[in-house]
């Protein structure tokens, strides 16, 4: 007998039957595991299959009522290593300031500052490796604000394909590329401010160039010396993907680069270009912005809450908030 049960979110959509994001929460009578972590990661073991294919036909899904049980780090790190045995995915090569928190294994969701929003964004689909799965757990909630909005890309490229096809054509024959510049070192006022030591866990510039090289990545030094700024050219990524359940996602980071990757080194128009080198429709650029805040789905965060996406179909980002929020991630392949 199942020992879960699934919720319809206030704030919850469905596409084609589909709820998104599904929640999933303990039933009344299971009360270890409302209090005790190990009966959580046994019974994650004991349905983990189920999971992963509910993920995969819902896009996302919200534990939620476990806050007794699972209520620190290291029980959301033993969740997801031993629980759901997710294959870590180290954060390389993002442009997020995070904090190691239990290992390699969970950070600091990125510490950009509260009142400026993160724009919707699949994770790290600017770099040629990204995550296939990944996990917030909720250590304390914000006192306003601060919700993690997600959205389906899959219904994203849907609504494009109708509106701007010769957009999405042009995407779909190109690819984009982006290009960043960063310092040394980090810069936490800026959501894009990790700089080129963290991102490449490099102590010098020719320890960096090893990782650009290796990924494919074309680069420039502004300057000289150990703590030179350092400009980024990606190779040519995809922009739309074929997901697993056979439809195609408008998986790109388009929208948060044009909302968000601006800061006193760095502007949108410069950051990305399709793959041809020429600049992107700005009217199809504005039009994404409107699908997508009409996709979104806002759900407060509880304590103890924890959102796993299917990082290829679901996009995700962050209201500006106040208080001393605390929400944690962790990625996997
Ligand atoms: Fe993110």
């Amino acid at each position: 007998m199942a020992r879960h049960e699934f919720q319809v979110l206030a704030q919850a959509r469905e596409y084609g039957g589909v709820i998104f994001p599904l929640c999933i929460t303990p039933k009344a009578d299971a009360k270890d595991l409302k209090e005790d972590a190990s009966a959580v990661v046994k019974w994650a073991e004991d349905n983990r299959l189920e999971i992963e294919s509910l993920l995969s036909r819902h896009g996302a899904i919200i534990f939620r009522g476990f806050a007794a049980s699972v209520s620190t780090p290291e029980d959301f790190a033993a969740f997801v290593e031993r629980g759901l045995a997710l294959p870590n995915f180290p954060y390389v090569g993002g442009n997020a300031v995070r904090t190691a928190i239990v290992g390699d294994r969970v950070f600091t969701a990125n510490e950009s500052p509260p009142e400026k929003p993160i724009p919707f964004h699949h994770e790290l689909a600017q770099t040629p490796r990204y995550p296939r799965r990944l996990l917030f757990f909720c250590e304390r909630p914000p006192d306003t604000g601060g919700e993690t909005p997600i959205l389906l890309s899959t219904a994203v490229y849907d609504e494009l394909r109708a509106l701007h096809p010769a957009f999405l054509d042009k995407l779909e024959a190109c690819g984009v590329r982006y290009r960043r510049v960063m310092t040394a070192h980090d810069r936490p006022h800026s959501a894009i401010g990790r700089g080129w030591r963290a991102t490449f866990n490099a102590d010098t510039r020719a320890s960096a160039e090893a990782t650009l090289r290796a990924r494919g990545y074309e680069f420039e030094w502004l300057g000289p010396g150990e703590d030179a700024q350092l400009r980024e050219i990606s190779p040519v990524l995809d922009a739309v993907k074929r997901v697993p359940n056979g439809r195609l996602a408008f998986f790109n980071q388009l929208t948060a680069v044009w909302g968000g990757w601006r800061d006193e080194l760095n502007t949108p128009q410069g950051c990305i270009r399709a793959g041809d080198g020429s600049a992107l429709d700005e009217d199809a650029m504005e039009a994404t912005a409107r699908i997508m805040a009409n996709h979104a789905v806002a759900v407060p965060w509880l304590r103890g809450d924890m959102l796993y996406l299917d990082n290829l179909q679901a996009q995700h980002s962050r209201n500006s908030f106040s208080g001393k929020r605390r929400v944690l991630a962790s990625l996997a392949l």
